[in-house]
Formats: structure tokens, sequence, C-alpha cells
């Protein structure tokens, strides 16, 4: 495994409490591997991918627990110095909103040679032809006029391929990419997504994608971890998961994609709210909203079961969920 996440804890402090964001979250992915995660806003996707790349706002947060092994080594165990290497030439995160990301009165080429002058000593003629390869790259037409221009130049999909390339510079072996597409329209959304799908192929790194939207995934992820709560619910290669949810909040999120072959029927939405972090019902933390909750899911908390050898499932009745 190229990245390990073992039963990681994160809580803020707040003044109103503790809002327990991640309960005992363990997720992997390979070199050359797709996961994605899934979830509804709140469910703690992000704070474990700010965990894992060392950016969390620290206090108010805190990891309680857990280890984050990557290459093999945990990097909660590392000294600041050493994480920030890890950082950026190793694993590199894109975020949804590019224009905040970039810096507005440096132009890309100078951003993106940066990376090369300061991790790899380049010279700043070099480093920019460097930044121009890169832009060719994620195919920004007219690199090498481009190079001089500012982030607000450029367009909503334009400014999130400059990040794709920020983050593809020191070639890492990790990309954790959160909503990367979700702030532009649909046809660029795919165009992105894209991109992003054929660079991980063909720099052979893995590539964690959170995302709202069970829609755009079953094409680019081999695995999908789904998350309530602050826990995994659910985790699969993504054909089993299209073929027969193991866990009624999957079954949730599927039926709640539109779907072609259905236009104009009513779409599926799952009932009720997520729970609030500092008040985390007893049982299983969905039971309030599942439409197959028993007596025992309001007072036992369901384990990771075994539905397979590459399948977990957090739900007492997953035999029914799956065959029903
Ligand atoms: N800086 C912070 N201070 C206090 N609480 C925080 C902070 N960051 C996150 N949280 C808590 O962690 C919870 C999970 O946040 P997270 O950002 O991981 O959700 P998410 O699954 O990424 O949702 P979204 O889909 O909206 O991005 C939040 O609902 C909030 O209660
Ligand atoms: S454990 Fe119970 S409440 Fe939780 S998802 Fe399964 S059936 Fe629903
Ligand atoms: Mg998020």
């Amino acid at each position: 495994m190229l990245l390990e996440v073992r039963d990681l804890h994160v809580e803020f402090r707040t003044r109103d409490g503790v809002a327990k964001a991640v309960n005992g979250v363990s997720y992997g992915v390979d070199a050359g591997e797709t996961l994605a995660v899934l979830g509804e806003s709140g469910s703690g996707k992000s704070v474990t991918a700010q965990a894992i790349m060392g950016i969390l706002d620290m206090p108010p947060g805190r990891i309680a627990a857990g280890e984050i092994l990557f290459q093999g080594r945990d990097l909660l165990k590392l000294k600041e110095d050493e994480r920030r290497k890890v950082r950026g030439a190793e694993m590199a995160m894109i975020f949804q909103d590019a224009l905040s990301s970039l810096n507005p009165v440096l132009s890309v080429g100078d951003q993106l040679g940066e990376m090369f002058v300061v991790h790899r000593g380049m010279s700043r003629k070099d480093a920019r032809a460097k930044a121009v390869e890169l832009m060719d790259r994620v195919r920004i037409p007219g690199a090498r006029e481009r190079v001089k221009q500012y982030p607000h130049q450029f367009s909503g999909g334009m400014r999130q391929r400059i990040m794709i390339a920020m983050a593809l510079a020191l070639e890492p072996a990790l990309i954790i990419a959160d909503e990367p597409t979700t702030a532009l329209d649909v046809t660029v959304q795919a165009q992105v997504m894209d991109l992003l799908a054929e660079l991980r192929r063909e720099y052979d790194m893995g590539l964690i994608l959170i995302t709202h939207d069970l829609g755009v995934v079953a094409d680019v992820a081999d695995r999908i971890a789904v998350m309530y709560a602050g826990r995994i619910v659910e985790q699969a290669p993504v054909r089993d998961i299209y073929k027969a949810p193991a866990h009624p909040y999957t079954r949730g999120l599927l039926d709640s994609i539109p779907r072609l072959d259905q236009k104009g029927r009513e779409l599926y939405a799952i009932k009720g709210l997520p729970p609030n972090l500092m008040d985390i019902p007893p049982g299983c933390a969905f039971n309030p909203r599942c439409p197959m909750a028993q007596d025992v899911c309001r007072t036992d908390v369901p384990p990771l079961y075994e539905v397979s050898d590459d399948r977990v499932s957090a739900c007492h009745f997953w035999r029914e969920c799956l065959h029903g």
C-alpha cells in the first residue's frame, strides 16, 4: 500500500463542545489506484484529507488517535520539517477553489516555476521552461504565451488545470483532489476529471478523489469509500457498489443520482440531516434516517463487517441490504 490510514480519530474543540469529525477511519490507496471518498457535507472527508496532508487546523483540531502510513512511514511521527518535505514533493493536494489557492499577484509561470526553483534548485530560466511544459501537459492552449498571465486571466476550468499542473510538478506518488470540479460547469467538469484520470494513469500515482457526486466516480475510480458522521460505512470496488450496495446509506446516495433513463421521475433524497458531531446518536449513527433500522441499531454500534475479501460494510443488516 502506498498510503494506509489506520483508525484515525480527529476532533475539534470549540466553545460549544468537542466535535468528533473523524471517528476511526481506515482506508488505503495503492500506486496507480483511484479511491473515491464519498459522503454528504460534514461527513469528515476533507478533515481526513487534511490530516493526511498535515495541514489540519491545530488547534482547534486534534488528532486523537490513529496512524497514517505513507510509503511505510507513519507521518504522524515525523517532525514538521520532514513533514514539509513530504508535502508537495511526495504528496500534493488539489482544492475546489483554484482562485483562492493561487497567488493573485504572481504570474502562473512564476508560481509553477517556483516549485522547481525551491525544490529542485533550478535556475529561473529552466524553471520557466518547465512551467510551459507542465501547462502543455494539462492542455492549456498557447502555454508559451499564457505562462506570463495571472490567475484571474484564466477561466475556471483553465485555473483548475493550473492547480493540477502545480500538484503534478514534482511528480508526487499521491494526489488528493478535494472536490476538484465542483465549482465548474458540467462539461468542463467532465474534461477536468478525464484529464486527472489520464494523468493518474500516466504517472502511476495514487489518487484520492473526494466528491459528493457518485455520478462522476463510476468511470474514474477503482474503489469507493463512503463516509457518514466521520466513519467509513462501506468500502468496496466501484462495480460491486453499483451492482448492489451493502449499506442503506450507500443505497440512498445511489438512488439520489439523476439518471438519464429515468428522466421526469422524482429524485429520491435521503430523509433528514446528518447528525450533530457533538452529539452523534448511539448505536448506528445513521439510524434516525435509515429505512431499515431495527431496535439493535439504536443501541449497538455496527462494526465493519467483512462482506467479501475486498469489501466492508458497517451495517448490522448488510446481507438484507445487499440482497434486498
Ligand atoms: N476548522 C474547524 N473548526 C471546527 N470544526 C471543524 C473545522 N473543520 C472541520 N470541522 C468539523 O468537522 C466536520 C467535518 O468537516 P469536513 O470538512 O471534513 O466535511 P466534508 O465531508 O469535507 O464536507 P463537505 O462535503 O461540505 O466538504 C465539520 O462538519 C465540522 O463540524
Ligand atoms: S445498522 Fe441499522 S440503522 Fe445502521 S444502516 Fe444498518 S440497518 Fe440502518
Ligand atoms: Mg470537504
